[in-house]
């Protein structure tokens, strides 16, 4: 078994199952004048659709630019009961990471271009301005993840409405791009999942698509079929990007399962005398093709999570530094220099408070974490359930144990013990939950 980091993949089969802590699962639409956002869903946010867009409003107060495209909080966050997307998450859009060349995102991004410029001159288009506002089409259907499955959900996924939300993976851009033409290219983008809260799992993390399309030409001459064909390339392709971002390491092929792929792997790698998961890949199912005109095609995808390998490439043991302003942290990087390894500039001391309640059957973790990061943000470096019971009468019992704690300064008792009340009062009331 590969160790558990930084979101790993969310489609594979050991997930299905499990919506407490899933892991790793746009054309830019959706400002219609109308509030309908299946007519704002039929709209692509690809940068050549400048013509479109043209047709979408300017928010009233506008605040981010993504891609062109302005995005305001009204948006993102709309009086809809289907809408779960809080203040913290939409201050987050547009902060572009993976676009920043001195960012430990941005320098992994690089450093992958550069092995596919290397290896492929000229070959793969890339994308890293699509707008994370898509269609549940985009996210799910077009990807054929099915109608039951986990990530739906939203405990797992913030809607904006019932048709919209903010992208869970980037494979939400794959069929849009298949359609329009494209047949190797690279997504880049910042994804969004509700999750559980510790050093390794963050709301918004990013991700980066591959896909190429081969057409008949490319597989007849080989004697061997084309999905093979496809599976040998897409191998050799990332063993050679494994060996680009991490040396001469071990790796490994693992079969598992993704909705969009058939046969599925992931790769593992041997680094610091561990098995690290590094990406999903697989070849991409032929519906997928179909639907975007490519029958005579066999095409290959894959997905990595950009933070998952930053952390061990960088040595950086918190995923909420990724999001410091601070220059301890900010300084320590420069543009090119892939692998530096972070030098921690000082550890406060974190302050645990725990809590206890009777749940009720609609509680999630995933809910209660919200609740957390709503009132501290990024003070909140763990919740973790520590006691757990079920009484005669049939009341189940969580214990959590909150770790609060600041990667920049000391926080004083006072400022904790509020943000400790202020958490109580919102459990009780938002969550229903009976305290102890
Ligand atoms: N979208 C998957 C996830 O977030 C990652 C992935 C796996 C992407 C396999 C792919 C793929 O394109 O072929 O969990």
């Amino acid at each position: 078994m590969a160790i558990s980091l930084a979101h790993a993949t969310l489609f594979s089969r050991t997930s299905l199952f499990l919506s407490r802590n899933s892991r790793s699962l746009a054309f830019c639409i959706p400002f219609s004048t109308s509030s309908s956002s299946s007519a704002a869903a039929a709209s692509s946010s690809l940068p050549s659709d400048k013509l479109h867009r043209n047709k979408w409003r300017s928010p009233v107060a506008s605040v981010l630019e993504l891609g062109g495209v302005k995005i305001g909080r009204e948006d993102v966050m709309r009086d809809d009961p289907t809408n779960n997307v809080p203040d913290t998450i939409f201050s987050k859009l547009g902060m572009q990471l993976h676009r920043r060349d001195q960012h430990p995102i941005g320098i992994l991004k690089n450093a992958i271009y550069e092995y596919f410029d290397t290896s492929y001159p000229n070959k793969f288009d890339k994308f890293d301005d699509l707008c994370p506002i898509v269609t549940v089409k985009q996210n799910f259907d077009d990807v054929l993840v099915p109608a039951d499955h986990v990530s739906r959900s939203y405990n797992d996924t913030y809607y904006i409405d019932a048709q919209t939300v903010l992208r869970c993976h980037t494979s939400a851009h794959q069929a849009e791009l298949l359609r329009r033409g494209n047949t190797h290219f690279l997504v880049t983008g910042d994804v969004y999942r509700r999750d559980s809260i510790d050093s390794t799992h963050y709301p918004v993390f990013h991700q980066m698509e591959g896909v190429r399309v081969f057409s008949p030409d490319d597989w007849e001459a080989s004697g061997v079929d084309a999905t093979s064909y496809a599976a040998e390339d897409l191998k050799k392709c990332l063993e050679g990007l494994a060996n680009h971002l991490f040396g001469a390491v071990e790796m490994r092929w693992i079969d598992t399962y993704f909705p969009f792929t058939n046969p599925s792997f992931e790769l593992e790698i041997y680094f610091q005398e561990k098995w690290l998961e590094v990406l999903g890949c697989g070849v991409t199912e032929q519906e997928i093709l179909k639907r975007s005109g490519k029958t005579n095609n066999v095409a290959w995808a894959f997905g990595l999570g950009l933070e998952r390998l930053a952390m061990v490439l960088f040595d950086i043991p918190d995923i909420r530094l990724f999001w410091s302003n601070d220059e301890r942290f900010t300084s320590q990087f420069s543009k090119g220099q892939l692998g530096v390894k972070f030098k921690p500039f000082s550890k406060y001391p974190p302050c645990y408070k725990d809590i206890s309640f009777w749940i009720n059957e609609s509680f999630t973790e995933n809910n209660l974490c919200e609740v957390v990061r709503g009132i501290a943000g990024d003070l909140a470096e763990e919740v973790l359930l520590i006691d757990n019971f079920t009484n005669k009468k049939g009341m189940t019992s969580h214990c959590y144990r909150i770790a609060y704690r600041s990667m920049e300064r000391s926080l004083t008792d006072d400022e904790i013990n509020e943000l400790q009340w202020n958490v109580r009062e919102q459990v009780q009331s938002k969550l229903n939950v009976v305290l102890r």
